[in-house]
């Protein structure tokens, strides 16, 4: 298990560089020789052409749901992103959440949302929002796991699961102990040490049980931040939590 605590990694800024942007410093240059925006996008460029390259015609699921997908300008980053990958040649499949619609429905009908080791304990009364919400879905699936189990049916690369922390953290509670990149030893560690839990468990079991089947990458990324998919794709260093077999 690597863990580069998240505050002192090296991270590339959004790839999204305004024209009128002050000149953007360079990690290794330090502040005496600051990078123009021109360079910075140029750089990114050729960072991103290797893996244009490895992950042309592979397919790509990425899991979508919790804050990502009630803002509407995180909405229109991912869908952007997701563009742009197809245009340059990858094969993104979406598949999406609805828990934070279903749950303001049942609040606005006073039904309380309840969850049992960060699955969804859909009763009846629940069923009925639910369909409500995602228009005849007749079977509630939590999402990370029709993702995970798409992306092993479809011999995927990878498999992303879109969320609202910045990936798996050594500490819950600390924002700052991201773990960048993990295998699925690390992984098991992490659960019987009961690191991880609630909503992430579903998420990483369905990751082991993905790249178990064969899914080269398993990644769990920031869905608050615009242009995660990108990020993580396309960069060294990525954005979230990596997990590899
Ligand atoms: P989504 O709605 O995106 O599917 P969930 O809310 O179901 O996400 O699951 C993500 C939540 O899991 C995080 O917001 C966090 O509260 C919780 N969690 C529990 N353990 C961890 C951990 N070790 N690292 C990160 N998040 C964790
Ligand atoms: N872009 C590369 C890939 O998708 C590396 C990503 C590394 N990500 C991480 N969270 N450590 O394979």
């Amino acid at each position: 298990l690597h863990y580069i605590p998240h505050s002192s990694a090296k991270r590339l800024p959004s790839l999204t560089i305004r024209a009128s942007a002050a000149a953007v410093p360079s990690p290794s240059d330090g502040a005496s020789h600051p990078k123009s925006p021109e360079q910075f996008r140029v750089e990114i460029l050729s960072e991103s052409l290797p893996y244009i390259q490895r992950f042309r015609g592979k397919t790509i699921v990425v899991k979508y749901g919790g804050a990502a997908m009630k803002d509407p300008k995180l909405k229109a980053s991912v869908v952007s992103d997701l563009v742009l990958l197809s245009c340059v040649g990858l094969r993104p499949i979406l598949v999406h959440g609805g828990g934070p619609e279903i749950n303001r429905w049942l609040k606005q009908l006073n039904i309380e949302p309840l969850f049992h080791e960060g699955l969804r304990v859909t009763d009846a009364e629940t069923m009925e929002i639910v369909s409500m919400v995602l228009i005849g879905k007749s079977y509630n699936i939590n999402a990370d796991t029709v993702a995970g189990e798409l992306a092993a049916s479809l011999g995927a690369e990878k498999l992303i699961l879109l969320t609202d922390v910045a990936g798996i953290l050594e500490d819950r509670d600390d924002p700052n102990s991201l773990v960048k990149e993990t295998d699925i030893e690390g992984v098991k560690k992490l659960i019987a040490e009961k690191k991880v839990a609630g909503g992430m468990i579903p998420k990483v079991n369905c990751c082991l049980r993905a790249i178990e089947q064969g899914v080269r990458t398993a990644s769990i990324i920031d869905g608050r931040v615009q242009h995660s998919l990108l990020h993580e794709i396309m960069s060294e260093e990525g954005l979230g939590t990596m997990i590899t077999a």
